[in-house]
């Protein structure tokens, strides 16, 4: 059994959250091109109303929310409802990143990391869940990171909200699978984003958000399960989580400057 893609968005019903920057709002304005209908999810309100001018009226909704409270999850996805009947599409893209190594680590950021990255999908996968086993049918895609497949230096919160989306995404798999739901595991290496823009390194095999967004749509057109991108580099880590632990270590203080 293989899970369906998307073979064409124009009208599909998209609930995009993060979608106010990065690689977020380039997904926003690719499905908006495509003529997708996009409710655009995020704190920034003024951010999604600037996506909004660029589609007709009817093809945006725009519903702030933090991804942190239940409430606010649960109330725009109810307007969606009311709105549009349901989603086809959910696309959870938000994200924070705050680098914590063992000299800085701070449990309330920890504890923050872990809400936004990790509850926060399960948040929004649990107020879509009851309409798509419904209707047999509906995409889950949730952006995780290649900082998840194994440890990696300054991501002591980080690297486990991440690692928890991968688990998360395949423990849905198993269960969505036979009820005609996708589920899309989005593991992205360094994008041009808000977010790197403070990164003091030089980021290796960097992509742009726009090519970052081409290769979650087309992920989720063909259907894919594991949408890692670019293959150079996503690649290359996941080879490097094989290996035994002294090889895997050694490999990566060798290249990572700590
Ligand atoms: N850039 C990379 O190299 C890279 C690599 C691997 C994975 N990723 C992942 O890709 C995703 C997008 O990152 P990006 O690089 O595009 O970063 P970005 O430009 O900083 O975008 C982050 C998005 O998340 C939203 N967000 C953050 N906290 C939120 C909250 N509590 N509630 C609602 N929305 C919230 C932000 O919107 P508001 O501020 O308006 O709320 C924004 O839309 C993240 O999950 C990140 O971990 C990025």
């Amino acid at each position: 059994m293989k899970q369906l893609g998307i073979d064409n968005f124009s009208g599909k019903r998209v609930w995009i959250i993060g979608a106010s920057s990065g690689i977020g709002e380039a997904c926003a304005n690719a499905l908006l091109k495509l003529g997708a209908k996009v409710a655009l999810s995020s704190r920034r309100q003024e951010r999604l109303e600037q996506i909004a001018r660029t589609a007709k009226p009817e093809q945006t909704l725009i519903l702030p929310l933090d991804v942190t409270i239940q409430g606010q999850m649960t109330s725009a996805h109810q307007n969606i409802l009311k709105n549009w009947g349901g989603v086809d599409l959910l696309l959870f893209v938000s994200g924070m990143y705050v680098p914590l190594r063992a000299d800085n680590f701070d449990i309330y950021i920890a504890e923050q990391t872990i809400d936004a990255n990790l509850l926060g999908p399960m948040r929004a996968v649990a107020a879509v869940l009851p309409g798509m086993l419904r209707e047999h049918a509906g995409h889950i895609a949730i952006v995780g990171s290649v900082a998840g497949y194994s440890g990696l230096p300054k991501a002591l919160a980080y690297g486990p909200s991440k690692a928890g989306i991968i688990n998360f995404c395949e423990t849905l798999y198993y269960d969505l699978l036979p009820q005609g739901v996708s589920v899309h595991m989005i593991s992205p290496g360094f994008v041009a984003t808000e977010a790197t823009a403070q990164n003091d390194f030089e980021m290796p095999a960097l992509i742009t958000a726009d090519q970052a967004a081409s290769e979650i749509l087309s992920g989720i057109e063909k259907g894919e399960f594991d949408i890692h991108f670019p293959k150079r580099f996503s690649g290359f880590l996941k080879f490097l989580r094989i290996l035994p632990y002294p090889l895997y270590f050694w490999i990566v203080r060798r290249f990572v400057k700590i």
